[in-house]
């Protein structure tokens, strides 16, 4: 193999899973109690060793084309699914122009992903600025001093930016920052099962009222 190809090959890699199944007799009426359920267990299974709010954000821009990146989720209820980023940032451009997005968690040791379709709008100013002023001081300042997804001159000139910020202790909270609400149209429940026949609950909103689907793996 020369220098520039690169291979390695996974066609053996591969797992069996069977910690867990979805019990398709006793579903909750709405998705947002199974995600709490869900939620909850895989907190507490993974605490301490993984970021359960970890999640998957994928836009897509006026072009078609796709982006995923984390994000932390912050808070979820009925109404949906929040995080925060910078309302300036690539992500927050694509959402302009296309306000369908996607969110994702794959939570490895409960063998389970959740895959969330939704329309995504911003939240309140006010939520967003209680939710920046309870940030530690550090956070803030980065967040005032990164022009996020933007080509910047150096780690360094950045790291100095936010130093003077956090110095000047001016670390009001800024238009360009706050949290953005998923708003679900769908919600798809996957627990690995043995020998690849995996489950999978789907929820789907119809006219207001949440629809139930049994997928196949
Ligand atoms: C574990 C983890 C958590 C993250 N949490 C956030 C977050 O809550 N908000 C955010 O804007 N970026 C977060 N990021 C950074 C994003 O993945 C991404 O780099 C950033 O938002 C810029 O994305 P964009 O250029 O596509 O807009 C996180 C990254 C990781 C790996």
């Amino acid at each position: 193999m020369s220098k520039n190809s690169l291979q390695n090959n996974l066609w053996n890699h591969r797992k069996d899973y069977s910690v867990d199944e979805i019990d398709f007799e006793h579903i909750p009426q709405n998705p947002y109690e199974l995600f709490d359920i869900w939620y909850k267990k895989a907190e507490e299974q993974m605490k301490g060793s993984s970021e359960t709010n970890a999640m998957s954000v994928s836009t897509a821009d006026k072009d078609g084309n796709v982006s995923s990146r984390i994000v932390l989720l912050k808070e979820y209820s009925n109404e949906g699914f929040v995080f925060f980023t910078n309302y300036l940032s690539r992500k927050a451009k694509n959402i302009s122009h296309n306000n369908k997005v996607a969110l994702l968690f794959f939570w490895e040791i409960m063998q389970q992903q959740i895959r969330i379709e939704g329309v995504i709008e911003k939240i309140s100013i006010e939520k967003s600025k209680e939710y920046f002023d309870s940030r530690p001081a550090e956070s803030r300042a980065s967040a005032l001093a990164s022009p996020q997804s933007e080509v910047i001159q150096s780690v360094k000139k950045l790291k100095e930016d936010r130093d003077k910020i956090l110095k000047s202790n001016r670390l009001d909270y800024p238009d360009f920052w706050g949290g953005y609400i998923v708003k679900p149209t769908a919600i798809e429940f996957w627990q690995g099962r043995p020998s690849r026949l995996h489950n999978r609950l789907k929820y789907v909103k119809d006219n207001g009222e949440w629809r139930v689907e049994i997928l196949a793996p």
